[in-house]
């Protein structure tokens, strides 16, 4: 039965973990930075990568303490190695790189969005490929047919904004603070989502993308009007938000083939009335909707070391030693480019 350490530090969460292939997370530890980037209302890179390195080995020591575990009962060092803020990922993959050297274990270079891909999987045993993700958090907006480990699909992707980020500069504009995304939903259950009439970009169209540049634009006018009271923007934009998931997914799903389940995963999952729309669209399709919980949803590092299980499980090689971050590192290496400029991985 193996067991993998797993190191998360793309963005703005430093995480170690420790899982076994009875997807049971023995330990996870995951380090916040919210703190750190509230005074900028965003992510500020320098300041993540300095957070992670002071935090990241005391927290591994943490998980293995808390496991009962040392490096010698891990299988494999699992680290994410990109897509994201260059400098976080080279301080988990370095110090992934140096754990497995002395401890002479196998290190797994893990793509990000394959970890928050395959999370479902750790969450719930019965959740059989192929199944769609629709992937949405801070940095990520995609729908991604998900066909086995290492087999991605990507039907849709952002030309722009991911929608965690919409929800974060919403936030910013109504003066709520960061992370954006709860503190919109909260206010949000107060207004009139009908109130304030906004745009539903790349809605109908034939190209199968999202955006959300526009859609923030327009927040940002009404909130500029002073026409409307906070709570009513609130709302009108997480159902704007709402209308476009829905009407993008409509689209995937014309040609998606059979899949067993829709699957929500990263931060936004979090977000009650887009998982209701899921639900009821599944419901239409007559496909079981899941989303992890929410610890597997933000950034952790059991998903990571869950997509070394996975990995491992269908014999794909360790990486060598001196394999590179990557900054950008799309998880369907064969999806078009989109237009515009931006882009998040
Ligand atoms: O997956 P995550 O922790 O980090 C990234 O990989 O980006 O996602 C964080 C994002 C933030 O943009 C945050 O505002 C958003 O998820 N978020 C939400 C909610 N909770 C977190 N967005 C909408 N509604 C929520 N309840
Ligand atoms: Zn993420």
């Amino acid at each position: 039965m193996p067991i993998v350490l797993g190191i998360e530090s793309s963005c703005d969460e430093t995480a170690a973990a420790l899982v076994d292939g009875e997807r049971r997370i023995l330990a996870q530890v995951i380090a916040s930075q919210e703190a750190e980037h509230a005074p900028y209302g965003g992510v500020v890179p320098e300041i993540a990568a300095r957070a992670h390195a002071e935090r990241l080995v005391p927290l591994i020591d943490k998980v293995l303490q808390e496991a009962g575990k040392s490096l010698d009962d891990c299988d494999a060092i699992a680290a994410t190695a990109g897509p994201g803020l260059i400098g976080g990922v080279m301080v988990g993959l370095v110090s992934a790189k140096a754990l497995a050297m002395a401890s002479d274990k196998p290190l797994l270079a893990i793509n990000h969005l394959e970890g928050h891909a395959l999370s479902p999987r750790l969450a719930d045993a019965s959740l059989q490929f192929p199944y769609a993700l629709l992937l949405v958090s801070g940095g990520h907006c995609q729908i991604l047919r998900v066909d086995g480990v290492g087999q991605y699909k990507r039907l849709a992707t952002t030309i722009d904004d991911a929608l965690g980020e919409a929800f974060d500069k919403t936030s910013k504009i109504l003066g709520l603070g960061y992370p954006g995304g709860p503190a919109v939903e909260k206010l949000a259950s107060q207004g009139d989502a009908s109130a304030v009439l906004l745009p539903r970009p790349l809605v109908g169209s034939s190209e199968p993308h999202f955006s959300f540049a526009g859609l923030k634009s327009a927040v940002l006018r009404a909130q500029e009007s002073g026409e409307h009271a906070a709570a009513d923007i609130a709302a009108s934009f997480q159902q704007a938000a709402v209308d476009c998931i829905l009407d993008r997914l409509r689209f995937a799903f014309a040609d998606i083939g059979p899949v067993n389940a829709l699957v929500v995963a990263g931060g936004v999952a979090a977000n009650k009335a887009i998982r209701s729309a899921l639900e009821a669209f599944a419901a239409d399709r007559d496909l079981p909707f899941t989303a992890p919980p929410q610890i597997l949803c933000t950034d952790n590092a059991a998903m990571i070391a869950w997509a070394g299980i996975e990995r491992l499980a269908v014999g794909i090689a360790p990486d060598p030693l001196d394999v590179s971050a990557r900054p950008r590192w799309p998880l369907d290496p064969d999806a078009q480019p989109v237009r515009g400029a931006g882009v998040k991985a």
